[in-house]
């Protein structure tokens, strides 16, 4: 942990989180050079310069892209974003579990709604140095949850590079029942008529639960392959609580994230993977914290990673650091390019 990581770690969380944002959003770290030739990878017809990206709900507004992309991350995906302004959750609604370096949150997407969010798309500089992608959402209470959906898509789809839909929030009530095959197809359809007539059509990725049911999983991969979806980020946070956690926060409600999440979030990729016989492209999310585990995620089929807990406990060297040792493996290993071990466990 960096000195600055210990000092934010002295605050409470939202209001840590608060700092580190500000800091990102004005630029105030350090840059990081990520890059190595072998950890280039192209995909949803997107160029990427290595396999690390940011996962949604760090960046909601989507207010310091610049600065976490300094971080060395090669994408960076913010939202989740809801078409209207919305508070989220009354606090607490964030726990750190520092004994298992996890967190646990409720949030319950908090937005400052999609026009501010759509604004400061717009101001971004046209050369960005990496992928911005912007996780779509419904409000609160809505009625029509594939109708927000659908609007997100058709303000964002012009100003992002790909659109993740969002029905795996655990915080957002109602929102998981639209985890079904038809409620993942009425989302798909109206998102895709939505980017149809955009200037630019972004990749579109579905976001799913690790704690979706197994019997129901065949079915979504159908709909999703029948859609055409672009791929899958597996997975959100978990409602369960897989492993014995040490920390007295543990039976806070809400979301668990970061290594008592890997267990599901490896289980579920690999099941997908075998589903699909490997059709899908794949992000994987949830509880990576090492090299170690960014390499078993990629032999398991995932061709790009997605991290959220372990930058709030490593700090900001964490990309830099896991592209360094990814590449000083693959060199080892023999292998030129990362691309390579996708999907190769067992191999
Ligand atoms: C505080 C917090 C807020 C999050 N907000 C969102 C969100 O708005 N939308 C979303 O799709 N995922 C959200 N997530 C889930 C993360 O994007 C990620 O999928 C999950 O935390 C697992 O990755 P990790 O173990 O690396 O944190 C949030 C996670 C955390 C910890």
């Amino acid at each position: 942990m960096t000195l600055s990581t210990a000092l934010l770690h002295k605050l409470p969380p939202n209001l840590a989180h608060r700092a580190a944002l500000s800091a990102l959003k004005y630029k105030l770290v350090p840059q990081f050079r990520a890059e190595h030739d072998c950890l280039k990878t192209n995909i949803f017809g997107l160029s990427f310069s290595n396999p690390l990206g940011l996962s949604a709900g760090f960046d909601k507004d989507a207010q310091a892209i610049g600065g976490l992309l300094k971080l060395g991350f090669a994408f960076v995906e913010a939202g989740t974003v809801t078409p209207e302004p919305q508070p989220g959750n009354p606090r607490p609604n964030l726990f750190r579990l520092a004994e298992d370096q996890a967190l646990i949150n409720w949030l319950g997407i908090p937005s400052q709604g999609l026009e501010v969010f759509a604004r400061r798309l717009e101001s971004l500089p046209s050369n960005m140095p990496g992928v911005v992608g912007a996780n779509i959402g419904a409000n609160t209470g809505s009625e029509n949850i594939a109708h927000d959906i659908a609007k997100c898509a058709r303000r964002l789809a012009p100003l992002t590079q790909y659109l993740a839909v969002n029905v795996s929030c655990p915080n957002t009530p109602g929102l998981l029942e639209w985890q079904t095959p038809e409620g993942i197809q009425r989302i798909l359809t109206s998102t895709k008529e939505a980017c149809a007539n955009s200037s630019r059509m972004p990749a579109v990725l579905v976001k799913l639960s690790p704690d979706i049911r197994a019997e129901k999983l065949e079915t979504i991969l159908g709909v999703l392959t029948e859609a055409e979806v672009d791929g899958l980020i597996l997975s959100n946070t978990t409602t369960s609580r897989p492993t014995k956690l040490r920390s007295s926060r543990s039976n806070e409600i809400g979301g668990l994230s970061g290594p008592p999440l890997a267990g599901l979030s490896i289980k579920l990729l690999r099941l997908v993977r075998k589903m699909t016989n490997g059709s899908l492209p794949i992000i994987s999310s949830g509880g990576i914290a090492s090299v170690e585990e960014a390499l078993a995620r990629i032999r398991a089929g995932a061709s790009l990673l997605q991290i959220y807990t372990s930058l709030v406990y490593q700090g900001p060297n964490l990309v830099k650091d896991m592209a360094d040792g990814m590449a000083r493996c693959l060199a080892a290993n023999g292998l030129s390019s990362v691309s390579e071990l996708v999907g190769r466990e067992g191999t």
